[in-house]
């Protein structure tokens, strides 16, 4: 999984988040994100119908690699692993979170913002770690700075980014991909304009290749 899930961050460096209970507009949203060149899918688990929407993502959809974000305990990461998760992001790091991914060989991204996050998961033997909440835990100079220190270590900034700063980002050597909730306007999920969710994935792709 991991190095499938590399293959494709390289080609489309951008992983959209969905969170939507209901789970024909979930499935219709990943759709369009893919239609729009985005096959990485984050679904957040900030509601209590988010693990049911990733479900159904993951039943109806085809080619997709869907994992589950904003995961906050290691009973929360077995259960969404259960429902088919394929990687796990979390808004910090818990050590006992990274540490079963780590055993399962499933791919993790904890959120790190300061040098000794990045070093207690770097002790913990990750190598790719989420940097959270970026732009107002430093942007692309903190990012830089990061990223001379730690030189094995890859991130991926999530928060804040956008398609106005998204260049930026990428273009920042140890960036793996950039998440955000950008891709996915609540409105446009809400209202079933999936042409604007692609023309946001798309647009999110140009981006991308001009920047590397
Ligand atoms: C996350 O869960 O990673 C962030 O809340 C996403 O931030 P954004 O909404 O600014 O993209």
């Amino acid at each position: 999984m991991h190095e499938e899930l590399t293959k494709r961050l390289s080609a489309a460096p951008v992983v959209p988040l969905i969170g939507e209970d209901d789970t024909a507009k979930a499935v219709a949203t990943a759709n369009a994100l893919a239609e729009g060149g985005l096959s990485v899918i984050e679904v957040v688990m900030r509601s209590d119908g988010a693990q049911r929407g990733m479900e159904a993502i993951i039943a109806e959809t085809e080619g997709l690699i869907v994992g589950a974000g904003t995961v906050l305990t290691l009973d929360q990461c077995k259960s969404v692993l259960d429902s088919g998760a394929q990687f796990i992001v979390c808004p910090g790091l818990v050590d006992e979170i990274a540490e079963y991914c780590l055993d399962q060989n499933v791919p993790i991204y904890p959120g790190t913002m300061t040098a000794g996050e990045v070093q207690r998961a770097y002790a913990l033997g990750l190598r790719e770690v989420k940097f959270f909440p970026a732009s107002l835990a430093g942007g692309v100079p903190m990012l830089k700075a990061l990223g001379s220190v730690f030189r094995e270590m890859r991130f991926m900034p999530t928060g804040g980014v956008s398609a106005a700063n998204l260049g930026e980002f990428l273009a920042v050597p140890s960036v793996i991909a950039c998440g955000g909730s950008w891709l996915t306007p609540k409105d446009a999920v809400a209202g079933g304009d999936y042409a604007a969710i692609t023309a946001l994935a798309s647009e999110a792709v140009g981006i991308a290749k001009a920047a590397r």
